[in-house]
């Protein structure tokens, strides 16, 4: 069991003059056996958050519970949690043993029942070979999979990974990531994964949380996320390229208006196109020649990168910059070259300029 909650939970470091808030009234239920990513910028309060969960930092307004307990005013050891950092500290000095039990001999556990532990968790990790060695006989990797170990032998109610892969090259992050999936169907414990990469976010997640600023922006599946971004922000921070963002409306033309009309006309009332800014996936946008009925934009291709499987076609709408991937088997255009950009209505996304809130949906 371990179902989490936030309720109005705020954040400030220091006091009266010198406050500075972080964090501002945050809502969130995390169901028990859940993987939520946490992702957003660097500095948004993602760490700040889960130190509030750990302990590590008191909270300033509203309340976190742990199956419906407020753990607020719970000591770090009481709150039956275990947190993976970003830098592993290890204890040098001990073996990957010794580092992976450390916590059950504190917490006075038999012999026998921590040699269980420890045992199964190697297993589970692949490290069981490595338990006599110190960290400094290890690999990054090797290292990542102790600090896992040592949070797992813990039988945790909720698992908080703070940016555990970053210190990892390309690769190995790739493979701890789907380790780490493999080990959570395993496992099932509550995670709470923290991460300022998306692409990190949206392999990881059944859930995920777009934070900006120390404010929830988004809670949803990646596929929902990335299908209907809830704000201008969360649009051009999940996808990679982010998604096109327009507005320069004399270039787009007639046809989009029409496209986008149901929608300009609920959120705004019709013709107030200034307050509206168009958003389009790259992968979305479709090199055509002839004109099939749809919003058709006049794109001027300026750049053409390589990328293997796809291509990723830079050029400008208007005065607006914008790029479309393709598959690299299709025809490619030519730099210089003038072509049109066929969207589908339904791939079409409107976002009020004011708000930053997405205007077709009642609720994201
Ligand atoms: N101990 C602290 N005292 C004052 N400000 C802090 C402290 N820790 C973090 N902050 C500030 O709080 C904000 C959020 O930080 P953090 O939670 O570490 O963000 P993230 O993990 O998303 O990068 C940042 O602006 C940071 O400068
Ligand atoms: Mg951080």
């Amino acid at each position: 069991m371990g179902s989490l909650s936030f309720e109005r939970v705020s954040k400030q470091y220091g006091q009266g003059a010198r406050a500075v808030p972080v964090i501002a009234g945050l809502d969130a239920q995390i169901a028990d056996g859940e993987f939520v990513v946490i992702v957003g910028p660097s500095g948004c309060g993602k760490s700040t958050l889960l130190r509030m969960v750990a302990g590590l930092e008191d909270i300033t307004g509203g309340e976190i519970r742990i199956d419906g307990r407020v753990i607020n005013g719970l000591e770090p050891a009481e709150r039956d949690i275990a947190m993976v950092f970003q830098n592993y500290a290890l204890y040098p000095h001990m073996t990957v043993f010794q580092n992976m039990s450390y916590g059950l001999r504190i917490a006075g556990l038999a012999s026998d029942e921590i040699e269980r532990r420890v045992g199964h968790a190697a297993q589970i990790l692949e490290i069981s070979e490595l338990l006599a060695r110190k960290p400094r006989e290890l690999s990054g990797g090797q290292r990542q999979r102790v600090a896992m170990g040592r949070a797992i032998v813990r039988q945790p109610k909720v698992f908080l990974f703070d940016e555990p892969l970053s210190n990892l090259d390309a690769r190995l992050r790739a493979q701890t990531r789907l380790e780490i999936r493999l080990l959570h169907a395993e496992l099932r414990t509550t995670t709470l994964f923290v991460t300022h990469d998306q692409v990190e976010a949206m392999t990881l997640a059944e859930r995920m949380i777009v934070m900006n600023a120390g404010a929830i922006e988004q809670i949803g599946t990646p596929e929902s996320v990335y299908e209907r971004p809830a704000s201008l922000f969360v649009a051009s921070f999940i996808g990679s390229p982010p998604m096109n963002l327009l507005r320069d409306w004399a270039a787009l033309g007639a046809a989009t208006v029409a496209a986008t009309g149901a929608s300009l006309r609920v959120a705004l009332g019709a013709g107030v196109q200034e307050n509206v800014v168009l958003g389009v996936r790259p992968e979305d946008a479709v090199i055509v020649d002839a004109r099939p009925s749809g919003a058709l934009w006049p794109f001027a291709v300026e750049v053409i990168e390589m990328l293997g499987a796809e291509r990723l076609i830079h050029g400008r709408v208007g005065t607006e910059s914008v790029i479309v991937r393709q598959e690299a088997s299709r025809p490619a255009p030519r730099a210089g070259q003038q072509v049109s950009l066929h969207i589908s209505p339904s791939k079409l996304h409107t976002f009020d300029a004011r708000t930053g809130r997405r205007t077709d949906n009642a609720a994201p």
